[in-house]
């Protein structure tokens, strides 16, 4: 049984009143000369909200942005093209929701010969209750964290994300970057319940807040796990770094029951960051030359914080990274192809 922080999605919001008011440490550190030409980014979840306002911002920066979405497709990337002035934004169709559409997405992507610089693991689900996939895995636990695992290691293996442990084909001088989108709610979420991962657990109302939070986690401590065996000391090979954009006025809340709904909206849009705003810090997570060379950091808005203790644990990533790939390959007849990339690299050093 997973615990969050929070066991009421006002109290959530609440929180995220007061890091509206937070002091921001680096704001300055992302600068107009900061840009991302000849940047190919591809961000999940890019029709709506935060991932909208971070195609704009990179597409502003001079990036050619893959939006990835289940909809609204083309209508937001030409609204993304008016707002930066940019026509170097394409849409692809994705639903994280279906196993089968990520492998044609990212068999797609491999065979148009596209190469990913800069990899936003941003779409994600706040769900009032749980809900069956096809595939038979709970959705939240697919969207927002299965799904991702399942992504990852598809660029990875296929070299769609350029790489010297899997794919081999890492061009000198240009590294990759990873962010996976979070949240701090995950703070002081309960362990990992590696007995039930993946098992379908049914909840409600009260406790979808309680989900959310522990499924991001859940994802920290993978994307953490992933740099370890990505990276050693000294020799980084494809940075991957997590960060929680604090309150954003999005459409997160849209599954949510009509009152709260309507309670947590007039929270959102008063005090709540524009999607572009709340977009920067990633920008600058994924662009400036601070964060060359940096991998497995956390950033909470523009401050610089350690994510949960537990997600540093070493033997936590380990055990996480072997059930995941069992539960993938449990639910995905396609995983068969890619459990190489289970083995094919390991954690030897857990300090990077
Ligand atoms: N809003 C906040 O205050 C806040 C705070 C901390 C962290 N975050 C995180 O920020 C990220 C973006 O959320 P947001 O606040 O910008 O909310 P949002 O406006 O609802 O955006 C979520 C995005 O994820 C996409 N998505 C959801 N399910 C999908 C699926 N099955 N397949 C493909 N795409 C799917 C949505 O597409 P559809 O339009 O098709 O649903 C949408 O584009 C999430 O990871 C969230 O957890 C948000």
């Amino acid at each position: 049984m997973a615990h969050g922080r929070f066991d009421n999605p006002v109290i959530a919001a609440l929180a995220g009143v007061k890091d509206f008011f937070r002091k921001q440490d680096l704001t300055d550190r992302l600068k107009e000369t900061d840009r991302a030409d000849g940047k190919t980014v591809l961000i999940t979840g890019a029709n709506s909200g935060l991932g909208f306002g971070m195609a704009v911002a990179f597409a502003k920066r001079g990036a050619h942005v893959i939006m990835a979405c289940r909809r609204q497709i083309p209508e937001a990337g030409e609204e993304v093209k008016r707002l930066s002035g940019s026509d170097k934004i394409e849409m692809r169709y994705v639903d994280f929701s279906k196993i089968g559409t990520i492998h044609d997405f990212a068999d797609a992507l491999e065979k148009d010969g596209i190469h990913i610089d800069i990899l936003v693991l941003n779409a994600g689900v706040a769900l009032p209750e749980s809900r069956p996939t096809e595939s038979g895995l709970e959705e939240m636990f697919l969207v927002n964290y299965m799904s991702n695992v399942i992504l990852v290691s598809r660029l990875l293996a296929s070299g769609v994300v350029r790489n010297k442990a899997i794919a081999g084909n890492a061009v000198a001088g240009e590294v990759p970057r990873l962010l996976f989108i979070s949240s701090d709610s995950h703070q002081g979420s309960s362990y990992i319940d590696h007995e039930q991962f993946g098992t379908y657990e049914k909840y409600g109302v009260t406790k979808g807040m309680n989900y959310y939070s522990y499924y991001k986690l859940v994802l920290n401590t993978y994307a953490t796990e992933l740099s370890r065996r990505l990276n050693h000391e000294g020799d980084i090979d494809v940075i991957v770094n997590v960060m929680c954009p604090g309150p954003v006025d999005s459409k997160i809340i849209k599954e949510a029951p009509w009152l709260l709904r309507k309670i947590l909206g007039g929270i959102f849009s008063i005090v709540f960051k524009s999607p572009e705003d709340a977009a920067q810090p990633a920008v600058y997570m994924c662009i400036s030359e601070d964060y060359a060379g940096k991998t497995n950091e956390y950033l909470h808005m523009f401050n610089v914080k350690k994510m949960d203790e537990k997600i540093y644990i070493p033997e936590e990533g380990k055990k996480l990274w072997d059930h995941t790939y069992q539960v993938w390959q449990q639910y995905d007849p396609m995983a068969i192809n890619y459990l190489i990339l289970a083995e094919s690299h390991t954690s030897e050093n857990p300090s990077a």
